[in-house]
Formats: structure tokens, sequence, C-alpha cells
């Protein structure tokens, strides 16, 4: 039988490590919010897409006689963003894409490659 100091010591002991608990969920959560929050920050290129959607598709599924990137890997997006940028032709329509790249900062490319694959996930 424990005696009452020995209880109350372990329900002190049982309330410290209730609340190191709550603090480290606290911290946890709040570290994967920031995470989260970072990842999918896509206010820069949202406006964008809405444009690029257009021909696209809403979720990158193509459409009208437009490609679709929804299986696109972002390297190979960011690269095409790249080329069309420059003036690189790689395709005959290439030339509707240079148009489009004076909308979109280069700098953005590899965000506006992200949210690509972000939208064509949620079908
Ligand atoms: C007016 C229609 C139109 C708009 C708007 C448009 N695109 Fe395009 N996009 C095209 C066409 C057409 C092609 C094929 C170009 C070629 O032949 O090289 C293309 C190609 C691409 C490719 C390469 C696809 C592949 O399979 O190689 C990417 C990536 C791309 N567009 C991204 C975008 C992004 C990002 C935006 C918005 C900033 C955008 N496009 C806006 C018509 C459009």
């Amino acid at each position: 039988m424990p005696t009452v100091k020995q209880a109350r010591q372990g329900s002190w002991g049982s309330a410290i490590m209730f609340i190191c608990l709550l603090v480290f969920q606290l911290v946890v959560l709040l570290g994967a919010r920031t995470l989260y929050a970072q990842e999918v920050d896509f206010s820069e290129v949202e406006q964008n897409w809405k444009v690029c959607s257009g021909c696209h598709g809403v979720k990158a599924e193509g459409g009208r006689g437009f490609p679709a990137l929804n299986y696109l890997d972002e390297d190979f997006i960011v690269e095409a963003l790249r080329d069309y940028r420059n003036g690189t032709y790689r395709g005959d329509m290439s030339g509707i894409m240079f148009v489009q790249m004076g909308l979109l900062k280069p700098e953005n490319f590899e965000l506006m490659a992200k949210y690509i694959k972000e939208i064509s996930k949620n079908e």
C-alpha cells in the first residue's frame, strides 16, 4: 500500500507528465502548421493559374487542343517554362506560351510547377 505522501507524489508526477505532453503536442502542432503553411502558400501563382487554366484546364487536365500538364514532372514543367521564357521552341504552338510567360515571374516557375502537381492531385 502506498503512503499518502507517495500517492501525492505520484499524482504530481502524472500532472507534470501531462503538462509536458501538452506542451510537446502544442510544439508539434505549431511546427507542423508552419511547415504546412509554407508548403501550400501558392498565393503568388494562384492568380496566374486562372489564366493558364483557360487553356490547360482547371485541374491541368488539358482540353480544346491544349496539352494536359497533370502528368508532367515538376522538373519538366520548370524546364518547359524556362524554355518558353527564353523563346525556345518546344512544339508547333510554343508561340502561344511565349506570350504567356510575360505574366509569370521566372522566380515563380518552381512554385507554379508545385502548384500544378498539387491541383492535379485532387481529382
Ligand atoms: C492561350 C492558351 C494557353 C495559356 C493561357 C497557357 N498555355 Fe501553356 N501551353 C499552351 C500550348 C498551345 C502549349 C503547347 C506549346 C508548344 O507547342 O510548345 C502549352 C504548353 C505548356 C507547357 C508544356 C507542356 C508539355 O507537355 O511540354 C507547360 C508546362 C505550360 N504550357 C504551362 C502553362 C502555364 C504555367 C501557364 C500560365 C502561366 C500556361 N501554360 C498558359 C497553351 C496555353
